[in-house]
């Protein structure tokens, strides 16, 4: 939800926060702004993606090696010129980017606004710049007009001000991510690591409260109060390559051929030769034993990777409940100090998933962060914290952070069922044995595109369905998601079972069904496809290659390895990725970027 950039170094800084950018672009893509400083601030910002102020910029020469930058999704204002940012007072001193949202900015507004100050903008954020100049205008310096204003703003934010007459940056966060980047005499500060990997990887994860000013000798860094805070400097193990889309025309596409590496750096050190026990050495042994409730907060596709890892511990005798995070605060179910709520959240920064943690945290629930990454608020705000491990995931639909999230929650389940039970589950060989088996299985999948025969067929229809049982259920309605948000075409996924409850009256020939195999209930699924294709449905099935029961059924096939049964939905889920990525390339969609959206939900 937006991406900010700020940069202070020796280059030029509008080519550099361009670059940086372009890798925040998965935030948001609704306009993009710099402001640069040389002896006055310019500020170019254009509605569109990065590409519209790129071409806003050719031939204007913006000088300075101090800059700040914005890729934007509209919260407050409709994406246009004058709500992009970079956003300034009235005499254009001072120039602010901002990722969250201002909560109280319309009493501030009021407020500026009858001192005589004069707004451009709907944005929440242009109160800030207006804050800032009032406080310089009173007579305080740089820093102090900087800590004035935050003091003022209520939500959450993390912001970068840039000022005519300063040649420091000044930035600070609350509730938004907000990252240092140090590479000898250059320096970023960014919403996320990508916008300045390909410079360095060597980082500082700011603190909510802390302010951060950026001058050519470095960062300092002081709490609110002003003490002084060490910065507490890391090195983020991500390659700058990672951040490229490596020749293929799409993350998306990159990050779906990512999967056998991913799940091999998810299972690394985690699997002994022995299959004897699972090392996540995150956790002592016995640590969970006294868990009586274990409840998933999760929101989109890491919804569905919670619903997967509920079948998990369902299939070792433990219950769980998945919840929506964006309902989880606000209708909360029972809490006791013996529940623990697995946040389960590729970014470690949607909102709801945070509330939804935060509040089982005050409630004296034990809490635990499943993420892809380390410096993310979730990684560092709860008790525990387990990793993906999957790497940076650009494109907007989550596709490799899937599968990374379901492994690592199927290692995470033999654990609780360790501390539960006392000893691992009789399946625990199975499943170890499945995962190290997995990352070739995806290979040989990835290796074959199985999908494209499938798309002069069912090209233009009402809609498309996805069914499935046990793990194919969390699978069908992944494949489901995935469907509509990068081809915009109507998609819904079911437990197989529903569709005679009330979906099966949409069912007709131009209603294609999706079905997912894994080898559990095929009985029970193959009488639900009967039943859409009595009504002319065409059906697809995911299922492993010498399935005959299924082949003879449906009317085509999208064949996947015979994994691990449990372990199926995750190859069938990559089928159903290549399914959605290709109809969206022949509808020309644009896949990395789809409407309305953006990658990291920042805001509840
Ligand atoms: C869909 C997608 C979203 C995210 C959701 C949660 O392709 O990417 O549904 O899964 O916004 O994001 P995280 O996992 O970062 O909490």
């Amino acid at each position: 939800m937006c991406g900010i950039i700020g940069y202070v170094g020796t280059d030029d800084a509008v080519g550099t926060l361009l670059g940086g950018l372009a890798n925040l672009e998965y935030r948001g893509y609704d306009s993009a702004g710099v402001a640069v400083r040389d002896s006055d601030i310019t500020v170019c910002k254009r509605e569109g993606d990065i590409s519209a102020l790129e071409a806003a910029l050719d031939g204007r020469s913006l000088k300075g090696t101090l800059g700040v930058g914005h890729t934007r999704w509209s919260t407050h204002g409709e994406p246009s010129d004058r709500n992009a940012h970079p956003h300034t007072d009235c005499r254009g001193r001072v120039a602010v980017v901002h990722n969250g949202i201002v909560e109280n900015h319309d009493e501030l507004r009021g407020e500026l606004e009858a001192a005589g100050h004069e707004f451009t903008s709907d944005t929440d954020t242009e109160v800030i710049p207006h804050l800032i100049e009032a406080a310089r205008r009173a007579g305080d310096d740089h820093e102090t007009a900087f800590r004035r204003a935050v003091d003022r703003l209520e939500g959450s934010f993390a912001l970068v001000a840039l000022f005519a007459d300063d040649d420091r940056l000044f930035a600070t966060r609350e509730g938004s991510p907000l990252v240092l980047g140090l590479d000898g005499d250059e320096f970023y500060l960014a919403s996320d690591v990508p916008a300045f990997l390909e410079h360095t990887n060597d980082v500082v994860y700011i603190e909510d409260g802390d302010v951060v000013v950026l001058s050519r000798n470095g960062p300092t860094v002081s709490s609110p109060l002003g003490e002084n805070v060490t910065p507490d400097r890391k090195t983020v193990d991500w390659n700058p390559e990672d951040a490229t889309k490596r020749g293929y025309d799409h993350f998306m596409l990159k990050e779906i051929h990512e999967q056998p590496h991913a799940v091999r750096q998810s299972i690394q050190g985690r699997i002994p030769d022995s299959r004897e026990y699972v090392a996540l050495d995150e956790f002592e042994p016995g640590e969970f034993d006294d868990v009586r409730d274990v409840q998933f907060v999760a929101c989109g596709t890491s919804y569905h990777a919670a619903l997967y890892a509920r079948q998990f511990l369902l299939d070792r005798g433990i219950p769980s409940n998945v919840h929506s995070a964006g309902e989880y605060a606000t209708n909360p179910p029972p809490l006791e100090e013996d529940t623990l709520v697995i946040g389960v959240t590729q970014s470690g920064e949607t909102a709801d998933t945070l509330a939804s943690l935060r509040y089982a945290q005050a409630a004296g629930a034990r809490t635990l962060a499943v993420t892809n990454v380390v410096g993310s608020t979730a990684a560092r705000e709860f008790d525990d914290a387990l990793f993906i491990r999957a790497g940076p995931e650009i494109g907007v639909a989550a596709t490799k952070t899937f599968s990374s999230q379901v492994v690592t929650l199927a290692l995470l389940s033999e654990v609780l069922t360790r501390d539960r039970t006392g000893s691992y589950s009789d399946q625990l060989d199975t499943l170890l044995a499945g995962l190290q088996a997995l990352p070739d299985q995806f290979e040989s999948l990835l290796g074959t595109n199985e999908v494209s025969h499938l798309l002069e067929s069912y090209r233009g229809q009402d809609a498309y369905f996805f069914i499935g049982r046990a793990e194919g259920y969390p699978v069908a309605l992944e494949g489901a998601l995935k469907f509509k948000e990068i081809t915009y075409e109507h998609a819904e996924g079911f437990a197989a079972g529903e569709l005679k409850h009330g979906p099966l009256a949409l069912v007709g020939p131009k209603t294609p069904v999706f079905a997912v195999f894994t080898g559990r209930n095929v009985e029970k699924t193959l009488g639900n496809v009967q039943e859409v294709k009595a009504r002319g449905a065409p059906v697809i099935g995911i299922t492993h290659q010498d399935h005959d029961k299924v082949t003879a059924v449906v009317d085509d096939v999208l064949p996947i390895p015979a994994a691990a049964p449990c372990l199926r939905g995750l190859l069938a889920n990559v089928q159903l990725q290549l399914v959605s990525y290709h109809v969206a390339d022949a509808l020309g969609r644009d896949i990395d970027k789809p409407r309305n959206l953006a990658k990291s939900v920042t805001v509840e």
